[in-house]
């Protein structure tokens, strides 16, 4: 029998505990990022809800962020687990943003050979993506996310309530990420544009389980989740950007590189209603560094060969096509681009 996986499950701050206790077993393993923690107390909570009903509880308070994504953080936090008596039943809870669904995940897929997951995201990039589709792992000194899994959690819980702490620069980082899903769905860029905060979260999330439902090991459709992403990832290195909002300037750049005039005038719309100022570029008065971001092309796990890389291209709102494209004929636009900048 084989169980359904990304399940999505809204629900209100004050029904959280009650819902992870209904699907807590005899030993449920909860990794919490250490700003939730210091936010919420969830570890005392969940520890003495579990108790009172004969069950245990394990915490591992995670560091937030990049820090906690290292093999390092890896075997510190397998050994822990492993000295505390957990078993094949043991289910795995993440609650934290997206550095900790994707170590907790992957604590989750490599525990006596993968336990089941279930994923609580707190921070709107987490909410809107990371939390929910089962791409998990950690950072090489490479490059970021090079060591990994497929692993799906069973259950997403949205409970925007979380987004009430979270720093506005985390928020601005999310919204880099809804703004992708404006070209990828007409009917969230309405939502958007209507200001329907808590649907257009749902809406995403919802996207995101039709398309990875299809594909769950990006070999074809699931590769149209990352628009923007390929120049934003090397926008991301070259400006020390947020991943959001490094996502939408790549998106900017696409569009200017391929002309596509009418999708600009409607980014600009969805920016402003996303709080994303599009106005002071990254790179300022000068031009992109083109020997950097070729070499970062280059880097990016996503060429497929040598010398060509998957480009997903937005044609209209929700017409998205996959593209085979020479690095040359790339950086071929990029120069054009620069040499535009004046
Ligand atoms: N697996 C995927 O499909 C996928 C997709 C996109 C991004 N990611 C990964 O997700 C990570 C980025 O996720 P993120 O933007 O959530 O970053 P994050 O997890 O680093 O969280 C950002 C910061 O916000 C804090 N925070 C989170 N929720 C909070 C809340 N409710 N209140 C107060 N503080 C809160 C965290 O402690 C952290 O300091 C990256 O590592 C990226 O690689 C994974």
């Amino acid at each position: 029998l084989i169980k359904e996986k990304n399940q999505i499950k809204k629900l209100n701050f004050i029904d959280l505990v009650d819902e992870i206790e209904k699907k807590s077993t005899q030993t449920t393993l909860f990794i919490i990022d250490e700003n939730i923690e210091k936010n919420y107390q969830l570890k005392a909570l969940l520890e003495s809800r579990l108790q009172s009903n004969s069950k245990r509880a394990i915490t591992w308070i995670a560091k937030p962020g990049e820090p906690t994504k290292t093999l390092n953080e890896v075997e510190r936090c397998c050994e822990f687990f492993l000295s505390q008596q957990i078993t094949r039943q043991s289910v795995v809870f993440t609650i934290g943003g997206g550095a900790t669904s994707d170590f907790g995940g992957f604590i989750a897929s490599l525990l006596l050979r993968g336990l089941s997951w279930n994923s609580i995201p707190t921070s709107l990039l987490s909410m809107v993506d990371a939390a929910l589709g089962g791409k998990v792992g950690v950072n090489s000194t490479q490059a970021k996310n090079l060591i990994g899994a497929f692993h799906s959690p069973d259950q997403v819980y949205l409970c925007c309530d979380f987004l009430k702490t979270l720093p506005s620069e985390e928020r601005i980082s999310g919204n880099g990420e809804i703004l992708k899903y404006c070209f990828l769905d007409s009917s969230i860029s309405e939502l958007v544009l209507t200001d329907q905060r808590e649907e257009t979260i749902l809406a995403c999330l919802n996207f995101k389980k039709k398309i990875v439902d299809l594909d769950p090991f990006e070999a074809n459709q699931r590769k149209i989740l990352n628009l923007g992403h390929t120049l934003g990832h090397c926008l991301e290195r070259m400006y020390a950007l947020p991943h959001g909002v490094a996502v939408a300037w790549g998106i900017f750049l696409l569009l200017t590189i391929e002309n596509n005039q009418s999708l600009l005038k409607k980014l600009k719309e969805f920016a402003l209603k996303l709080d994303l100022d599009l106005k002071a570029t990254p790179w300022g008065s000068h031009k992109l560094d083109l020997k950097i971001l070729e070499s970062l092309l280059k880097m990016d796990k996503k060429m497929t060969s040598t010398d060509e890389i998957d480009l997903i291209l937005a044609s209209d709102l929700g017409e998205i096509k996959i593209e085979k494209r020479k690095l040359d004929h790339l950086m071929n636009q990029l120069h054009e681009f620069n040499h535009d900048l004046g």
